[in-house]
């Protein structure tokens, strides 16, 4: 079919056919279909929106792109947890070797920082040696032997995302609930899982500002993973604040491990054990979410999920009990008293930017040894000359950070109303 009576179907507001989707995506990702083209349509879908029907076959269609790893049947079930991202969201570390040491397998594909997010794959390359450009029969072969992996993903995996991407970047097409869900949908349903869970944040530090359009997001992937036969739940999670209390590269690798010794902040537990318990429970490893964070917790009381943390490290090239460099410390102090009213959580993450621990352009080299360790939370009293975090930078960024984060947290008056961490489940 001619391209062009595709987007006017689109831009007219009718529903597009998988025959019609497939006919263009194969065609966007062969080179028949020009970037000019899949603008258009793309911006088509932007206004217009697509009804689960079409999101399920734009992402089945992604899928059908490349590669995609395919597992013996009556394995190992192969489980994996997605975030949309946030500021000190650090999860994916210490769940996968939780999730391995519960009898299930974790191909997990993560990716780089976006935005002012921070990416798995730039903190797990604080690790001296660890390799995050696995190839996809190394990432097979780590799944089987250790039972998780994570690493980033390879040309051949989802490259119509790749191009499509990289296009809605430059066309202000990329916050658009369906082109979202095709996008991480097809790059996790290609490590051929049998149940997925869904972190979708919202919040100051969130992609998602509000909780209704985070909720929007979470029916849109959930029902989309549910159509293609892909058990898959979501937990709504605020990010008005980091979870836990470091945010950089090597000092939550750190946060990581501590986390696997029984020594993780509250916050950082509650969303690890409830995402880690969604999956016990779809793989029906559990039969109650009580029972799966039971399986979990046991997982780090015996020590076996720091130990397999250390083997999948080892596996991938990396050594845990390596130091790992970490930049000098400082104190930000405030000069006022009163109540942590609110953070501007996404000016944290850019403080960590500005201390290089982020990228500010594509390619950008960064200093893994940087970041800040928060000493407050939302609704804690503080007095004149209090610290509020400590900062890791070299001296040559350190004022620029202390800058951003003594701007991004507020204080007042009154103690603020908080809400839950964890606001609802979608499934
Ligand atoms: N992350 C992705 O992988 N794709 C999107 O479209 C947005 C966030």
């Amino acid at each position: 079919m001619n391209p062009v009576w595709i987007i006017a179907k689109k831009r007219d507001g009718e529903e597009l056919s998988s025959q019609d989707i497939g006919t263009f995506i194969s065609g966007y990702a062969a080179g028949k279909i020009p970037d000019y083209q899949m603008s258009a349509l793309a911006m088509a879908i932007y206004l217009r929106g697509m009804s689960t029907a079409e999101i399920a076959a734009l992402t089945d269609h992604m899928l059908a792109s490349g590669a995609r790893f395919t597992w013996p049947s009556g394995g190992t079930p192969k489980v994996d947890k997605h975030s949309t991202g946030g500021i000190g969201d650090k999860v994916s570390l210490p769940l996968a070797p939780m999730l391995a040491c519960c009898g299930l397998q974790v191909p997990m594909i993560s990716g780089r920082g976006l935005g002012a997010t921070g990416g798995t794959l730039d903190k797990l390359e604080a690790i001296p040696g660890f390799r995050t450009n696995l190839s996809l029969d190394e990432m097979r072969a780590v799944t089987e032997r250790v039972g998780c992996v994570i690493s980033g993903a390879t040309a051949d995996l989802v490259p119509a995302d790749r191009k499509l991407y990289a296009l809605r970047d430059v066309t202000a097409t990329v916050p658009s609930i369906p082109l979202i869900t095709a996008s991480i949908m097809s790059k996790k349903l290609a490590e051929g899982l049998e149940a997925l869970v869904l972190d979708v944040k919202f919040g100051s530090g969130a992609f998602m500002k509000t909780a209704e359009l985070a909720r929007q997001l979470a029916r849109s992937m959930v029902n989309t993973g549910q159509r293609m036969n892909v058990p898959t739940t979501a937990l709504l999670t605020d990010m008005n604040q980091p979870l836990g209390r470091m945010a950089g590269n090597a000092v939550e690798v750190d946060e990581s491990v501590a986390a696997l010794e029984g020594r993780g902040p509250a916050d950082l537990m509650e969303v690890t054990l409830a995402l880690g318990a969604e999956l016990l429970v779809s793989t029906r490893k559990a039969e109650t979410v009580e029972s799966a964070r039971q399986q979990l917790q046991q997982t780090i009381d015996s020590g076996a999920a720091r130990e397999k943390f250390a083997e999948m490290v080892a596996a991938q090239g990396g050594n845990l009990d390596a130091p790992r460099s970490v930049a000098p410390a400082s104190e930000v102090k405030t000069h006022q008293a009163g109540f942590i009213s609110r953070m501007d959580t996404e000016k944290l993450g850019q403080a960590v930017i500005a201390m290089r621990g982020g990228r500010k352009q594509l390619g950008d080299l960064l200093d893994l040894s940087t970041g800040f360790e928060m000493l407050v939370r939302l609704g804690d009293r503080v007095e004149t000359g209090q610290p509020l975090a400590k900062l890791f930078a070299p001296a040559n960024v350190a004022e620029e950070g202390r800058q951003l984060l003594l701007a991004a947290i507020e204080i007042a008056e009154e103690s603020p109303v908080l809400g839950p961490l964890i606001l609802e489940h979608v499934g």
